[in-house]
C-alpha cells in the first residue's frame, strides 16, 4: 500500500543515541535537555531568533490567540486542515472566511480589507502546501486596520524567500508549526511558535506551561502543551537526515511534473521556495476527481482530498460561502509524497492517472 506520505523514521540507533540521554537524567518532560538542543538546532537551521516548542500544532495556535489577547472575529482561509477553523471556534473566535487566489490557493490578500470590522483583531493566514502567502500585502492591510497577523505555517518548514533567502516565518506577529508525524519535519506529535518578539514568546512559555513563571510562582491562567524530550529525541534525530529528506521530495515532485502534464499542476505562483511538503493536482471537476481517486485506491495507493471540505461549508462556523475554496476543494487530490517514493511508483501512479483522463 501507497500512501499520501510515509513518516520517516531514523535509523534506530541515532534515535537510541539520544534515549540514551534520557534514561541518563531520568528527565521525560519540563524542558528538558533534548528540548533545548532541539529549541537551538532549529533556531539556527530555520535561521529564526525566537522559537518555542509544542507539543502540537493545534494547541500552538492556540497559545498564541490566548497571548495576543485576541478577541471577536479572525479573518481566515477557508482552504486548510480543520484545525485552522477548529482551533479558533475552540479558542471563543469567529472566523471570517476570506475566499482563496485561484492561482496561489491561499487567501486572497486583495479581498480581506472588505472584511474587516470593528470586531476583526487578527488574520490568520495559511502558507497551504508550504506555498508562501502574499505576505507584504497582508501584512499592508492589517497595518492599515491595526490587527494581529497569525501565520499557520503548519506545512512552511523551512521555506525561504526567493530574493533574500529569510525564513517565511519572520512575517506576521507570529508564526506557528506542526511537527506532527505526517509532516516532512516530525516530533511524532509536536510543534512550535515562531516570532522577531521575544517577549511573546516569552508568554506563550508561561502559558504553555499553566502559567507557572517560577518555583511556587503562578502568574496567571495557562495551559498544558509543552513538548516531551522522546518528541524532542526524534526530532533531534530527523533533523540529523533533513537534507536526505528535503533533496529526495524535490526529486519527487521533478519526476512527477515530468511525467504528468502541466495542465493538471496547479501553479501556485510563488515569492519563496517550495519545500516539496506536498503534491496536489487539480482534475476538471469533483466527478473527474473521485474517478482517478478510485482508479488509485483500486491499485493500492491512496491519495488525499487535501483540502475537502472547504471549512466554509462546516456547520458551526455559520452561513459564510467561498465558491474558489469551494470549487478547488472539490477537484483537488495530493498525490504520494515522501523522500522514499521510488520512481517506479512515481511512474505507475502517474500512469494510472493518465490512463483514467485517457491522456
Ligand atoms: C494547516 C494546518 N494547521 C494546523 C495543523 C495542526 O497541527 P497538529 O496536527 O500538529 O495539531 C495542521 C495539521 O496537519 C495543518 O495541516
Amino acid at each position: 500500500m501507497i500512501l499520501v506520505t510515509k513518516t520517516h523514521l531514523p535509523v534506530r540507533k541515532s534515535f537510541e543515541k539520544y534515549v540514551d540521554r534520557i534514561y541518563a537524567s531520568n528527565w521525560l518532560t519540563n524542558f528538558g535537555q533534548l528540548e533545548q538542543e532541539l529549541t537551538d538546532k532549529l533556531k539556527e537551521f530555520l535561521e529564526v531568533d525566537n522559537l518555542l516548542l509544542t507539543s502540537n500544532g493545534t494547541l500552538a495556535m492556540q497559545v498564541v490567540y490566548k497571548a495576543l489577547c485576541l478577541t471577536g472575529e479572525v479573518i481566515t482561509t477557508p482552504f486548510s486542515f480543520v484545525a485552522t477553523t477548529s482551533s479558533l471556534d475552540w479558542s471563543g473566535l469567529k472566523p471570517i472566511f476570506v475566499d482563496i487566489d485561484i492561482n496561489s490557493l491561499n487567501l486572497d490578500s486583495k479581498l480581506i480589507a472588505d472584511k474587516i470590522t470593528s470586531k476583526t483583531s487578527a488574520i490568520l493566514p495559511v502558507h497551504v502546501f508550504g506555498r508562501a502567502c502574499q505576505v507584504e500585502e497582508i501584512q499592508k492591510v492589517a497595518d492599515a486596520n491595526n490587527v494581529k497577523v497569525i501565520y499557520d505555517a503548519a506545512h512552511a518548514f523551512n521555506v525561504r524567500m526567493n530574493n533574500t533567502g529569510e525564513s517565511i516565518l519572520n512575517f506576521g506577529d507570529v508564526s506557528t508549526l506542526s511537527f506532527h508525524a505526517a509532516k516532512l519535519f516530525h516530533t511524532i506529535e509536536g510543534g512550535a511558535i515562531v516570532s522577531k518578539d521575544g517577549n511573546l514568546i516569552k508568554e506563550c512559555r508561561k502559558l504553555i506551561n499553566f502559567g507557572i513563571t517560577g518555583y511556587d510562582q503562578i502568574d496567571g491562567g495557562g495551559i498544558n502543551c509543552k513538548m516531551n524530550e522522546f518528541s524532542a529525541a526524534m526530532g533531534l534525530a530527523v533533523l540529523e537526515n533533513i537534507d536526505f529528506i528535503m533533496d529526495g521530495r524535490a526529486k519527487v515532485d521533478d519526476l512527477y511534473r515530468k511525467f504528468l502534464p502541466s495542465e493538471l499542476i496547479p501553479l501556485l505562483v510563488n515569492i519563496a521556495s517550495n519545500n516539496h511538503s506536498y503534491f496536489p493536482i487539480l482534475l476538471k471537476d469533483e466527478e473527474e476527481c473521485l474517478t482517478v481517486r478510485d482508479a488509485l485506491i483500486a491499485n493500492n495507493i491512496m491519495p488525499r482530498r487535501y483540502f475537502y471540505p472547504s471549512l466554509d461549508t462546516l456547520s458551526y462556523v455559520g452561513k459564510q460561502f467561498c465558491p474558489i475554496s469551494r470549487n478547488i476543494s472539490s477537484r483537488i487530490l495530493c498525490l504520494p509524497m515522501y523522500e522514499t517514493l521510488l520512481d517506479t511508483q512515481i511512474q505507475q501512479i502517474s500512469n494510472i492517472i493518465m490512463s483514467e483522463l485517457s491522456l
